[in-house]
Parts: structure tokens; sequence; C-alpha cells
């Protein structure tokens, strides 16, 4: 990768998105941005030029110039929304990608990086996920981001790609008046507001929580890295029931309560991720989630 390439990041005033683009501008790479700020609350960098409009269709590219790099994070990332609408959320995630991979084949891009999630996986017998595994998804939402990965797949040989599977990202960044996403933000969001948490399931669920930061270092080396149509967990490995992460929350906001509600459609039981080859690819250390956590309310 050279400096003088172009990056597009979709996604750009979204959590995840925006915490990169922040991140290649500090190291002066070239970057432009799309969102349809449907989603997205972040600040876009007056540094880039941004486009805002609609992915899935296809007209809105001509006002795109050329890239060499796409990072590409928009789309709904709800499963609960995607039971909602799951014609909006196939649009949302899948066409956009499909309409990603026409626009990325006729500039020529290098590569595209792909923002996949661990909800591909549903719930399987196996104590941890490893990318061999036969995905099952739950959700309309895994279903859509399982369908980008293939498309993804199909088209290799005139597009290189990645697709990073990722599981609970967390950290400073994501929508805290957004309730339907992110279960880390949404027991804070409660906790700070009301010191109340709705806990919407099974306390004996399992989760692979990981820190915003580890999250842009990693998409960060893949851009560097010569790799090629791979697919990667992007997570830390480690369990943590929701029992215990409402116990380390509630260590960092005292007094607050926990009330149980019924399951949301398509909530997957237990979703740990091997990080084997994450971690033989980039080598990399992860933040405790204590720590994350920690940062996470300090930086509100
Ligand atoms: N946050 C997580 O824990 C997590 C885990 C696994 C996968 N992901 C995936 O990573 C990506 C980024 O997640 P996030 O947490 O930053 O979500 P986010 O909602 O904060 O960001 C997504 C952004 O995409 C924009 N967007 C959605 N549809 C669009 C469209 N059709 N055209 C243009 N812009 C559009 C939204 O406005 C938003 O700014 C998503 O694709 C999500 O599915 C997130």
């Amino acid at each position: 990768m050279k400096k003088k390439d172009r990056i597009l990041i979709t996604g750009v005033a979204g959590f995840i998105g925006s915490k990169i683009c922040k991140k290649l501008l500090s190291k002066n790479f070239i970057v432009f941005g799309v969102d349809d700020l449907s989603t997205g609350k972040n600040q876009v960098s007056r540094k880039i030029k941004f486009f805002k409009f609609d992915l899935s269709d296809y007209k809105n590219f001509k006002k795109l110039p050329k890239c060499d790099y796409i990072l590409h994070l928009a789309g709904q990332s709800s499963g609960d929304v995607s039971f909602d609408d799951p014609v909006g959320d196939l649009k949302k995630n899948t066409i956009s990608t499909l309409n990603l991979i026409k626009y990325g084949i006729k500039c020529k891009a290098k590569k595209i990086i792909y923002a996949s999630s661990m909800s591909v996986y549903g719930d399987l017998k196996n104590k941890k996920y490893d990318e061999n595994l036969e995905p099952k998804p739950k959700s309309c939402y895994g279903v859509s981001k399982l369908a980008s990965e293939n498309y993804l797949k199909i088209f290799s040989k005139k597009l290189n790609y990645i697709t990073f599977r990722m599981f609970n990202v967390y950290g400073p960044g994501q929508d805290l008046n957004n309730l339907r996403q992110g279960m880390v933000s949404i027991y804070l969001a409660q906790a700070i507001k009301s010191k109340k948490i709705i806990v919407k399931g099974s306390f004996k669920r399992i989760r692979d929580f990981i820190y915003i930061d580890d999250v842009v270092d990693i998409w960060i080396k893949s851009l560097k890295k010569n790799i090629n149509n791979e697919t990667i967990n992007l997570c830390t490995g480690k369990a943590t029931s929701v029992k215990n992460l409402l116990i380390l929350i509630k260590k960092l906001v005292p007094g607050t309560k926990i009330i149980k509600y019924r399951s949301t459609r398509g909530d997957q039981q237990n979703s740990v991720g091997d990080t084997k080859k994450l971690v033989k690819i980039f080598k990399h250390k992860f933040i405790p989630i204590e720590v994350g956590l920690n940062q996470f309310l300090k930086l509100i």
C-alpha cells in the first residue's frame, strides 16, 4: 500500500467507520467517505470529501471518484431491526455490497475490506466458532451479511477482499441513544440515564466483546498486509456471560437495578470466536473487557 492510495470508507459517520477514518487521517492517508446518515450520528471530519447517499442505489455511485481501497462498514447492524424490515435490511447490507463490488471492479480497486458479523454463525454446538464452520444464521441480518460474504467470494477474481467477522464491538463513539444496537452501549446508556438495565434474554448468553481500538488497529493493519481473499474472525476469543457483563457495569455505575424481559428475535445464545487465524496474521494483544469498559465510561 502506498501513501498516495485513495481509501473509501463507507459508513463513515457510524461508530466504527468514523474511528477508522480518524486514525487514517492521523497517519496522513487520503480518505473519502460515504454515508446516508440513517443511523450514523458521528461528525464526519472536515478533512475528507464526504458524499451523503444511499449505497443501495447504484445511480448514486456516479458522484464517487475512483479509489484504491474500499473499507465497507455501511450497513444496518441490528438483528432485531432486520426482522421489522427484512427487505430494507437486504438493501442496506447486501445490495449495497453488490453495488460496491461493481464500483470496485470498475475502478480497479486493489481490495475491499468488509464488515461482516458473528451473526452469520448462528448458534452452533462448538464452544468457539472458527472460520471453517458451516454458518447457520438465525436472523435476517445474519443472512444478509452471509450473502454479502458469498458475493465477495464470487467476484474475488476481479476484486480482492478481506471479510472480517466482527463479534461485539464496544467503546466510545457508540450511539447511546440507540437502544436497539450494541449490547454494551445499550446497557451502559440505561445504567447512566436511569440506573436501571432492561435485559432482553438470558443472563447465561455468552459474548465475545472487543474494544473499538483493537478493531481499528486490525482494520488498518489489514490494509498494509499482503493478504487477500480471506475470511477472518475479529474478536478476542474471551467468553463473557451477560451476567458477568452486568456485574462489571454495576461496579462502574453503583446502584443499577436489573430487570429481565423477553428475548429479542434471532438472538444467539453463544458467540465466542476462535482467534487462531487472526492472531497468526496480526499478532495482536487485546484490551481486556474491564479496561475497555472503564475507558468507555471515562470518555462518555
Ligand atoms: N458494532 C458491532 O458490534 C458490529 C459487529 C459486527 C459487525 N458490524 C458491522 O460493522 C459495520 C459498522 O457497524 P457500526 O457499529 O459502526 O454501525 P453504525 O450503525 O454506527 O454504522 C453504520 C453506518 O452505515 C450507514 N449506512 C447504513 N446503510 C447505508 C446505506 N445504504 N448507504 C450509506 N450509508 C449507510 C449508517 O448511517 C451508519 O453511519 C456494520 O456493517 C455492522 O453490521 C458491527
